[in-house]
């Protein structure tokens, strides 16, 4: 089969491998009839997680079950499935409590309490380095899909797959930013990346009740999406101090949730560049200490870009003196999923307005170039195999 392999950090290629095999009883083979490229592909695209050997990438995935495990109950050959990027078992005390992305099975070599740089890792997750399980991703025309009793949900009928194909990942990914803040209605949620995540967790404020949604980034194209496709405020942070214009917007006293949908990849300076290298940490905790200062007083932040390295000059003191309710960590797909398809299926969302690309898995490896480097008004590109 084709398949997008990653080779090494801005190597990717679409080779041709050997079909996945039923390995376990509880196992599906599914032919990908749609995937897509995450901001979180790009952290292993760009070196910042390590991967030492060729790897199927992509985690975000739907597709038509090809063949079934002796064990699996819930799916049979044919049926048209949408599946959450992160892999559990479904029964472990992790998964017992809800707590899918700490299943303490699906990745038994790296999985621990401490929680790692290296080792001591939560569940495992398609496509996503050694460290998170080491199972081949979606970015393929066949995957195997583990524990498919637990993760699978089958598409309600009359969806395309551009409509559902997000509540893999982005979907719940931005919903779980808000959903944690626990909103009673009425709040200013100020969404720092209009990225994909970003967007999700924009449209999901409305879905929440907020009063006014602020997006910001240092990307013009990725602004105008956000007005456009999540109605959102927007500031531009290379034309304007968010944090000023936050205050401002707010009578002084910040926005009641601030949301993180950078992560450690934001944009550096060639300074911060070199601190990194000398503090042994990886790309930046800027925008989370922008999120600390445009917060209001006993408000909430929640981040969902990730971060993969300690960072000194953590501002513990800011947290503990504005008493910030600080939440963050892998989303929640596994429990909101159900949801978020009848919100799709009921019309109270539309999903596919952020796709800007759709193009064939052939063309990948350009596309993680055009998605990573900002080009061509990229925002998310869909991959058909
Ligand atoms: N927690 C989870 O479960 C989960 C799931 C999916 C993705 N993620 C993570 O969420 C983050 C965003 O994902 P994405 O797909 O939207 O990625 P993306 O890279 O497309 O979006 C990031 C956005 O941040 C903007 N940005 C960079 N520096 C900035 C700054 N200083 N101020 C404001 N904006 C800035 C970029 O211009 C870009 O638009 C990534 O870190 C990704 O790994 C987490
Ligand atoms: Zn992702
Ligand atoms: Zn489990």
């Amino acid at each position: 089969m084709k398949a997008l392999v990653f080779h090494g950090p801005k190597d990717v290629r679409v080779d041709n491998i050997k079909d996945p095999a039923i390995e376990q009883a509880t196992d599906v083979i599914l032919k990908v009839t749609s995937t897509a490229i995450c901001g979180s592909d790009l952290h292993i695209y760009n070196g910042m997680f390590p991967q030492p050997r060729n790897m199927v990438l992509g985690h975000e995935f739907m597709g038509i079950v090809e063949e079934v495990g002796k064990g699996v109950q819930n799916l049979k050959k044919g049926d048209r499935v949408v599946v959450p990027f992160p892999i559990a078992c479904g029964h472990c005390h992790f998964c017992s409590m809800g707590l899918h992305t700490h299943c303490e099975e699906s990745n038994p070599e790296h999985y621990g309490p401490e929680g790692g740089l290296m080792d001591g890792k939560g569940g495992a997750l398609f496509g996503y380095t050694d460290l998170y399980g080491g199972y081949d991703g979606g970015q393929a025309e066949y995957v195997r899909v583990p524990y498919a009793d637990v993760g699978p949900r089958k598409v309600p009928d009359g969806l395309t797959d551009e409509q559902v194909l997000f509540t893999t990942d982005i979907f719940p990914t931005g919903w779980s930013a808000i959903e944690w803040a626990q909103l009673k209605g009425g709040e200013v949620v100020a969404v720092f990346g209009c990225g994909p995540v970003g967007l999700m967790a924009m449209k999901s404020a409305w879905l929440h009740g907020a009063s006014r949604v602020i997006g910001i980034d240092i990307q013009e194209y990725r602004l105008e999406m956000a007005r456009t496709a999540a109605k959102a405020e927007t500031i531009n942070a290379k034309d304007a101090d968010p944090v000023e214009m936050i205050r401002q917007m707010t009578g002084g006293y910040g926005a009641d949730l601030c949301v993180d949908a950078v992560g450690m990849e934001a944009d550096r300076t060639m300074l911060e560049k070199a601190m990194n290298v000398i503090q042994m940490e990886k790309g930046s905790m800027k925008v989370l200490g922008k999120c600390f200062d445009a917060v209001r007083r006993g408000g909430t932040v929640t981040v969902m870009g990730v971060y993969g390295t300690p960072f000194d000059n953590f501002p513990l003191h800011q947290w503990f003196d504005k008493g910030i309710k600080l939440f963050g960590g892998q989303s929640w797909p596994h429990v909101y999923i159900d949801k978020l398809l009848s919100l799709v299926q009921e019309g109270k969302v539309k999903l596919d307005d952020i796709v800007t690309h759709s193009v064939s898995l052939a063309d990948a490896s350009k596309m993680y170039q055009v998605f990573n480097d900002k080009e061509d008004n990229c925002v998310k590109v869909i991959l058909k195999p």
